[in-house]
């Protein structure tokens, strides 16, 4: 068993790579998590090297750390245009589909990844599955009102267990002001299917699923790290 500290360093290898892609004059997403903080920091330091670079976070904490970097913000309510995106994930399988969410920020995190030229991926290597699901929970953003049906109905098409998420014995609250439930899926063997088919059902803000979205994955591994683009027919 790997230790976060053990982690640490293909996590920051993967955003180094990453980091690479950025040139002078872009607009960049700025993912959140323990990966995309040391993406953050190294666009940090390529400003304080002469570079010229605006951010778009995805998360609270992500903006305060920019800021904290010396990178100019740019305000969420404009229309995004967004050279490029770097983002962690929480499972990434072969065709490069994800799970993302486990810190809550998923809906902002796809809408940059959305709006972005090129969306680039960085992971250690224990988030490389060959089939999503299992060992992580699928995370869907819910409205408040009414969640106990979304839930309901989620169980149903997934015919899996679904969790409500706490922080400090309370409901976990998104920056949008809504709920998080972890769905505890054995296997996702058709993520754009099920992606799909979870968009039907009221309620449902956004899902942790990033199916066909990812141009370039890095994974750190003990070794180095390992680009794979995005093959699309
Ligand atoms: C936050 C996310 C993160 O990208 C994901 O949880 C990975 O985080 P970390 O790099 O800390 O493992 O989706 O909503």
């Amino acid at each position: 068993m790997m230790s976060t500290q053990d982690l640490d360093s293909p996590k920051k290898a993967a955003a180094l790579k990453a980091v690479e892609f950025v040139r002078d004059g872009m607009v960049v997403g700025l993912g959140t998590g323990s990966t995309a903080k040391h993406m953050v920091i190294a666009l940090g330091e390529k400003i304080r090297s002469g570079m010229r670079l605006r951010g778009v976070p995805t998360s609270k904490e992500t903006a305060v750390l920019a800021q904290q970097q010396g990178i100019v913000l740019i305000d969420a309510d404009n229309a995004l245009v967004i050279d490029v995106a770097i983002d962690g994930a929480d499972q990434v399988d072969p065709g490069l589909n994800l799970i993302k969410g486990g810190g809550g920020a998923l809906l902002k995190e796809k809408i940059v990844a959305a709006s972005a030229k090129q969306f680039i991926v960085v992971v250690d290597h224990t988030k490389c599955v060959s089939v999503l699901g299992g060992s992580f929970p699928l995370p869907i953003e819910v409205i408040p009102f009414g969640w106990g049906s979304t839930a309901r109905e989620i169980e149903a098409l997934t015919q899996s267990r679904v969790v409500l998420r706490e922080r400090n014995g309370v409901p976990f609250t998104t920056e949008a002001g809504n709920m998080i439930v972890d769905v505890h899926i054995a296997r996702i063997d058709q993520p754009r299917n099920l992606e799909i088919a979870l968009n039907q059902i009221p309620g449902i803000v956004e899902t942790g699923l990033f199916v066909g979205r990812t141009d370039l994955l890095i994974v750190g591994t003990a070794n180095g790290v390992e680009s794979h683009p995005a093959t699309r027919t």
